[in-house]
Formats: structure tokens, C-alpha cells, sequence
């Protein structure tokens, strides 16, 4: 059995995005595989959020991937920060990590342009944190999207060093593992190509979202004049719509619309009415049971306590290896 890791950002709710671009694949992966995910909260610190809201939003993450199928019993499911063995194969993982790659990494260039105003180092470790994020575990696998695949070289690089240094096999190489066929891009509602919390307000759908919040969003999603010609191609905000109707849609609903679009007799408003209430439908399990487990206190603790119990000792085998590699006396 493989072991898997990967992390979660832990900000924001979870949206349709997250859930069939990465969540479902977790979900599945977890009864496949040996599974480590965690909510990387020291990786957020980097933009210095207020102590309340880091606090809420570490929680919240952690609800909605319960909510959303995550199974403590089946995957190791911890908060990075309970784990401190990786802040100390971080810093030992510094001393085989060049300033000078770190600072040509492209998430690093592209944070020094939008935020100079805060330029701080653990922004430019960030992949060094990373890398121990994967190598505690002697992770192969890694469930993560196209843009993490520099990152994922790094801990490669930084794995084989280590090793070199000390001619010793002690990682093994991690891959970005991406589903293959099976990555699906969700379109947003604005327009844009994709579905994600960092576009217009009004493009995502959360799985907390209310129906009404729900309605409101895919009422207001833009369309066209209509075709013109029937079996013409759709244009692009038009395809959007239907791609999001066969993501929640029956298959008899899709066919009912396309060919509706076919014969030039489709009304945008009919479309709009019953895809809204098919994602209400698809996403009514997700927020009772978002909300059947905020309201449990007593198993968000116990989640964390034994995530972070099972992630330790996995990690502390792992550390303890790295320290008697390197000479620092056990
Ligand atoms: N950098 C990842 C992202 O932005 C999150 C992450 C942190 C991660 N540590 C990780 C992903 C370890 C996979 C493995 O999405």
C-alpha cells in the first residue's frame, strides 16, 4: 500500500471546486491507500491572520472535510500544528534547501508581486515546510493540483540531498499524484473558467450555502441572447452552465436542456431555476451534516486528539530515523 499525503489550505469554505476537483478523490482514496491529510495551518501564517479567525477557520476547514466524507477511522486526519516533529524536520530540511532555488520558485515570485509589503522568510521556506509535510511520512504520493507540481520537485530535490548527503535511502520520492482522467475542472458562475473562492463574490457554490443563497447565485449567473441556428456550438458561459448541470443534474434533466439548446427552444430562466435546485438537492446532505458536526464539540475533539496521535507516530519514527542519520545523539 502506497502512503499518501496532502495538505489543505485552511482558508475559506469548501466549494463545488474543492469537492469534485479534489475532495471526492480523497474520500475514494482514503479506503486505497494509507492516507495522511491535514489542515496546513503553519503554512497560513505566512499572511499573519488574526489569531480569532485563524482559529475559526482551521475549525471550520475541519468540519466541512468531515462533513464532506473525510473518515477519521479510514485516513490520518490531523492539524499540521499538532504535529511538531514537522517544524523539526523543517529546520533540519533548511540546511539542505539553496536560497537560491527557493527564491526562483514560482509561487515565491508570484507572492513577492502581490504582497512586497510582506516579504517574510517563511514565505520563502514555504516548499521547504512543505517537503516535511511529505518526507515525515516517506509519502509517494501526493493528491494535489497542476499548479503544486514545483513545489512537490523541491521535496524531491530536498529528499535526495538528504539522502546523498548522507548516503543513506532515507526518503523516498514523492510524485503529485493528479487522478488523471479523472481531474474535472468545475466552471465558476461569473463566467470565468473556474470555480473558486478568490473571483467575483457570487461565482461559488459552497457547500454551506442556504438554498436561497444558492438560487440567488445561479439566478444571477450570465447567459446570452440564445442560439440562433439550430446544433450550433455553445458559447463559452453557455457550455459553463451545462457542464455544472451534468456535475448535479439527473442525465435525463441534461438531455432535456441540450436538446432544448438544439432546436433553439431553450429558456435560460427554466435552466437557471432547475440547476439551482439541483445543486440545492446535491449539496443538502453536505450542510445538514456540516451542521450536525459544528454542533458537536465533543467529536471535533476527539477527531484532533486521535489525528494527532496516529500523525505523531508515524512522524517521530521518521524524525528519529533523519536524527540518527545526521549524528544529532538520540
Ligand atoms: N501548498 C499546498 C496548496 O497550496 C498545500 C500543502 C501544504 C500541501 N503542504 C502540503 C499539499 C503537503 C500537499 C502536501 O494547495
Amino acid at each position: 500500500m502506497e502512503t499518501v499525503v496532502s495538505g489543505i489550505r485552511s482558508t475559506g469554505n469548501l466549494h463545488l471546486g474543492n469537492y469534485f476537483g479534489a475532495i471526492r478523490n480523497f474520500v475514494k482514496m482514503q479506503h486505497q491507500h494509507k492516507c495522511y491529510f491535514f489542515i496546513a495551518d503553519l503554512h497560513a501564517l505566512t499572511t499573519h491572520p488574526k489569531p480569532d479567525h485563524f482559529r475559526n477557520s482551521v475549525r471550520n476547514v475541519l468540519v466541512e472535510y468531515l462533513a464532506a466524507g473525510l473518515d477519521p477511522e479510514a485516513c490520518t486526519l490531523y492539524i499540521q500544528s499538532d504535529v511538531p516533529e514537522i517544524s523539526e524536520l523543517y529546520l533540519l530540511l533548511n540546511m539542505v534547501a539553496y536560497v537560491g532555488e527557493l527564491e526562483r520558485c514560482t509561487s515565491f515570485k508570484d507572492k513577492i508581486r502581490k504582497h512586497a509589503d510582506n516579504i517574510n522568510a517563511g514565505l520563502l521556506t514555504y516548499p521547504v515546510l512543505m517537503a516535511a509535510d511529505i518526507l515525515i511520512h516517506k509519502a509517494t504520493k501526493v493528491p494535489v493540483g497542476k499548479d503544486q507540481e514545483q513545489h512537490l520537485e523541491m521535496a524531491r530535490n530536498f529528499g535526495n540531498r538528504f539522502n546523498h548527503l548522507y548516503n543513506k535511502e532515507v526518503f523516498p520520492e514523492p510524485f503529485a499524484y493528479n487522478f488523471g482522467e479523472q481531474l474535472i475542472k468545475v466552471p465558476g458562475l461569473d463566467g470565468s473558467g473556474k470555480m473558486g473562492k478568490s473571483e467575483s463574490e457570487g461565482n461559488a457554490v459552497f457547500l454551506a450555502d442556504t438554498p436561497e443563497i444558492i438560487r440567488k447565485k445561479v439566478m444571477k449567473a450570465l447567459t446570452d441572447g440564445g442560439p440562433t441556428a439550430p446544433h450550433q456550438e455553445k458559447p463559452e458561459i453557455i457550455a459553463h452552465l451545462f457542464q455544472l448541470m451534468q456535475l448535479v443534474s439527473s442525465a435525463e434533466t441534461y438531455a432535456h436542456f441540450d436538446s432544448a439548446w438544439n432546436t433553439c427552444s431553450i429558456r435560460y430562466g427554466d435552466m437557471k431555476k432547475q440547476l439551482a435546485e439541483d445543486m440545492i438537492a446535491f449539496t443538502e446532505p453536505f450542510r445538514d451534516k456540516i451542521n450536525e458536526t459544528a454542533a458537536n464539540e465533543a467529536l471535533l475533539k476527539e477527531v484532533i486528539n486521535s489525528g494527532a496521535e496516529k500523525a505523531r507516530k508515524s512522524a517521530a519514527e521518521t524524525l528519529k530515523e533523519v536524527k540518527e542519520t545526521i549524528g544529532i545523539k538520540a
